[in-house]
């Protein structure tokens, strides 16, 4: 009997196991084909914003200083402009933007971001990193990286509306089986350098976090957001073979971690 009910316990856990295993992997399949589409859209997109964006640039050089018809070209500049910064995030989220790889080194990379993001957070927020000093270096787009980490770090800022902490951690971290399955993670197993970006503000409802990465979600006013931080955040993620993922706890804060890989043992879950 005994021995019957711990089988019975045994299967039951292993298929728990799997179906959660399904699910990442369905969840990874359908972000796949969002942004298949995505991307052939922003691909055409952004030819037609780069000719509005060269013509409203001719029509102010153009026009007499004191035309009325200034306004107007700058204002059409102006939407194409943030058109075109949609258009390249939807372009990071498909994986379709080519770019330069070097060697990344996180923490000279975080140390260049805190100024930059300094200027965007109120005084109330406090910006640190813990550094691990031995993190190795990993070949990457720098500039993808970085814009990354300043989407986390405003979407942080967003979160503490009230002032908190915004911390950046790096690690190396070792990701096997059982780390990759805490996290919901389908990338291979290996050494990755890490590194997180907490804060401590409102945390994430259960509802928005199962939405998180997906191109256009959003729950900021019109105008403020755009969804497509996190869903760019993903992208750079995949197009290194690594991995992003949240942990979050209701009104104590969240922590976004992206993993880098450096030397890889195993093809992917
Ligand atoms: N650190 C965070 N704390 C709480 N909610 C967050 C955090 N980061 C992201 N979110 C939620 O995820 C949504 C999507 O984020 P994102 O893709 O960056 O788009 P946007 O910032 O334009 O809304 C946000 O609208 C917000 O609801
Ligand atoms: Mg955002």
């Amino acid at each position: 009997m005994l021995l019957q009910n711990e089988l019975e316990q045994r299967v039951e856990a292993r298929t728990r196991e799997l179906e959660k295993v399904n699910e990442f992997l369905t969840q990874a399949r359908k972000m796949e084909a969002i942004g298949h589409l995505a991307g052939s859209i922003a691909h055409d997109f952004n030819n037609y914003l780069n000719i509005i964006l060269g013509y409203s640039a001719l029509l102010v050089k153009k026009l007499e200083p004191d035309s009325p018809l200034i306004e107007w070209a700058l204002n059409v500049e102006k939407a194409a402009a943030t058109a075109a910064e949609l258009t390249s995030q939807l372009l990071a989220f498909s994986r379709k933007k080519k770019f330069p790889v070097r060697p990344v080194n996180l923490n000279t990379l975080i140390q260049e971001l805190i100024p930059l993001l300094s200027s965007a957070v109120k005084h109330s927020i406090a910006i640190s990193h813990v550094a691990d000093a031995q993190l190795p270096v990993f070949d990457g787009g720098v500039d993808q990286i970085k814009s990354a980490l300043l989407n986390l770090g405003l979407n942080a800022r967003d979160a503490m509306k009230n002032g908190g902490a915004l911390t950046f951690t790096t690690k190396t971290v070792d990701v096997n089986k059982e780390y990759r399955r805490k996290h919901g993670l389908t990338c291979a197993t290996g050494t990755y350098a890490s590194v997180s970006v907490a804060d401590t503000g409102t945390g994430i409802e259960p509802e928005v976090f199962k939405h998180l990465f997906e191109p256009f979600f959003t729950t900021k006013d019109e105008g403020k957001g755009t969804g497509m931080g996190l869903a760019a955040v993903y992208g750079i993620a995949q197009s290194h073979h690594g991995a992003v993922f949240a942990e979050t706890e209701l009104g104590s804060g969240t922590t976004f971690t992206m993993l880098f890989p450096v030397k890889l043992l195993e093809t992917p879950a």
